[in-house]
């Protein structure tokens, strides 16, 4: 079992586990994510949703064979893959989205809390977009939303170097609410899910889309436009360099490029 699901006091729970691999994301994954979201989305008795991980492990982004084996389609049919169906339900979720990240968040692990609406943190955890150094670019709108979020300067740092960046930091700049030791971050953001038990659920559901739908046009244009480059670079000697090295558990040499 890689994703485990429940609806527990009115709160639908995405588990990621595949505690082995590091919580690496699979395209049976990505699938069964937004399959867990589209019906958190139609079931009443579901009033938020909780995304969550490993103890010390949130996910470590797509799995790099995964990548190699299957990369995402490019132009129209990139927009059929499972990775795009779960952004693309996590974006139209009208129900609110608690991330409980209970350790790294590396890659989309990081990017798919952007499109959250609270994210509380371990303590422990550490966040990292490292897209370029594997010869890859931003995805999904990570492109707009970091820079909006810490500045074009900060971005840089994150989304050009792939620095990673601490509980603390991911809180200064906005991306997540609060750092939680790492005994009480699942715990605590199921205590927020479990607020909206309490609140009238058409009233949360329409704010979620007011707050959501001034970018929404835009965010959908920048996707797609990242996805060319994405599904073209994937392709790219440079990324085939990064995966290897990755594999073969040495440093990329990117001289020859
Ligand atoms: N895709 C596929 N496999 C992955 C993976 C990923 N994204 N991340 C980890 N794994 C696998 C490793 O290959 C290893 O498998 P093995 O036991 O068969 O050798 C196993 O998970 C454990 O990973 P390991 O790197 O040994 O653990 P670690 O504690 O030393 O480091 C991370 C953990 C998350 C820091 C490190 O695994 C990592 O950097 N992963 C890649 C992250 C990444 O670049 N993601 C972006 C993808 S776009």
């Amino acid at each position: 079992m890689t994703i485990k699901t429940a609806i527990f006091k009115g709160v639908a729970t995405i588990e990621i586990a595949r505690p082995e691999k590091k919580n690496a994301l699979t395209v049976a994954m990505y699938q069964a994510m937004a399959d867990a979201l589209n019906s958190a989305r139609e079931d009443n008795a579901v009033r938020a949703v909780l995304i969550t991980g490993q103890p010390g492990i949130f996910t470590s982004g797509n799995d790099i064979e995964d990548f190699m084996a299957r990369a995402p389609g490019q132009g129209s049919e990139a927009g059929d893959s499972p990775v795009f169906l779960f952004m693309r339900a996590l974006m139209a979720c009208d129900k609110p989205v608690v991330a409980a990240v209970t350790g790294a968040a590396i890659g989309i692990g990081t990017t798919l809390l952007l499109h959250c609406d609270f994210v509380y943190v371990s303590d422990e955890a550490r966040l990292a977009m490292p897209f370029v150094a594997l010869g890859l670019v931003p995805e999904f709108a990570s492109s707009v939303l970091v820079p909006q979020l810490m500045g074009h300067r900060k971005a840089a740092e994150k989304l050009l170097l792939g620095d990673p960046f601490t509980p603390e930091q991911a809180v200064d700049c906005g991306i997540a609410n609060a750092v939680l030791p790492a005994s009480e971050v699942v715990n605590h953001a199921r205590r927020i899910a479990e607020r909206f038990n309490n609140l009238p659920p058409g009233a949360v559901r329409e704010a979620k889309q007011l707050l959501r739908q001034p970018q929404h046009d835009s965010l959908l244009a920048t996707i797609q436009a990242e996805g060319e480059i994405f599904g073209r670079r994937l392709r790219s000697p440079e990324t085939m360099e990064a995966f290897q090295a990755f594999f073969q558990k040495r440093q990329p040499d990117f001289s020859k490029f």
